[in-house]
């Protein structure tokens, strides 16, 4: 009789048998197909089928299985990606930015984007608040862009947004807020600095009437993220940041319900009680201000290559 195929088959038979399961099916690959394909399908097969073993599912328990991910596929439109928001609350979409962001020790680390992030928001001087509903404790944000070395790096594009003071980003809420309300571009000086007015962020659930939802009330988890301001910051030659700071006073801090949250990025929010120094900066008294500076990395030399 002629042997299997492929010298992967631990089993030497092609036929299915639990013991083998996993072999069996990978042995079926062809042989001419892209490799990075084949090493990736090789894995998942033999993890789900380890899983599947360790598990043993009775048929209504993997029929669920299949219920939820098709009702998440259903919950997805132009809007709403909730197998993102899948990955999101099971620390995937962390991980796969961990690995394809080794920086060197001093860079501002990466955190997660999030679904509210939009291209070409409005591009405002130095100094401009992107808050236009006038809800919530106001705030100045000020920091330098610099270097590993702490050269300044001028003219970076600094993109920021958040929700506002009812926990809603005004892509959620189109009618009610105004548009781009808390979410603005600006660009670093010729010392690097930047600065800008806004409200103190605070914490917020992540869409949560879906399966993903669901699931997380199921595993005893809330929907709550630790109070964000969201950054991506650029400049030519140096590798794009897309990150968040955090306040140190948030109650979610350690429990994210993404795990977006970093120590390296809790910054120190003050609370400036003094009605003078806030009638120099057009604010009532009491105020916030958070100093925050972003360091980056020459860019490639630590982003992964792909294989
Ligand atoms: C956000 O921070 O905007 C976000 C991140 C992940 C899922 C949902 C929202
Ligand atoms: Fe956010």
């Amino acid at each position: 009789m002629q042997q299997p195929a492929s010298s992967i088959l631990q089993s030497d038979s092609p036929y299915f048998g639990e013991a083998h399961s996993a072999d069996v099916v990978n042995a079926r690959m062809g042989e001419h197909i892209d490799a990075r394909l084949r090493q990736v399908m090789t894995v998942l097969v033999k993890h789900l089928h380890a899983a599947v073993k360790e598990i043993e599912p009775t048929h209504e328990e993997w029929f669920a299985a299949i219920r939820f991910l098709t009702e998440t596929g259903h919950m997805c439109t132009d809007w709403r990606q909730e197998y993102i928001l899948l990955s999101d609350v099971l620390g995937v979409s962390m991980l796969v930015d961990a690995i394809n962001h080794r920086r060197p020790s001093g860079a501002t680390p990466n955190t997660i984007l999030g679904p509210f992030y939009i291209a070409n928001a409005p591009e405002y001087p130095n100094g401009a608040n992107i808050c236009l509903d006038g809800k919530g404790e106001p705030m100045i944000v000020e920091g330098r862009v610099t270097d590993i070395e702490g050269n300044p790096i001028p003219n970076a594009k600094l993109e920021v947004w958040q929700t506002n003071d009812d926990g809603f980003y005004d892509v959620q809420q189109k009618g009610i807020q105004p548009d781009s309300n808390l979410r603005g571009v600006f660009a670093s000086d010729a010392e690097g600095r930047y600065w800008f007015k806004s409200v103190k962020p605070r914490h917020y659930p992540i869409p949560s009437d879906g399966p993903v939802g669901k699931l997380l009330g199921a595993m005893g988890r809330h929907p709550n993220r630790a109070a964000h301001l969201h950054f991506i910051v650029t400049a030519p030659g140096f590798d794009p940041v897309i990150t968040h700071i955090f306040t140190p006073d948030c109650p979610y801090l350690s429990e994210d319900a993404v795990f977006g949250v970093k120590r390296e990025l809790i910054a120190e929010f003050k609370k400036i009680d003094d009605p003078e120094a806030g009638g120099r900066v057009g604010f009532s008294s009491p105020f916030w201000t958070v100093s925050w500076d972003f360091t980056l990395a020459t860019s490639g030399k630590h982003t992964r290559a792909i294989p």
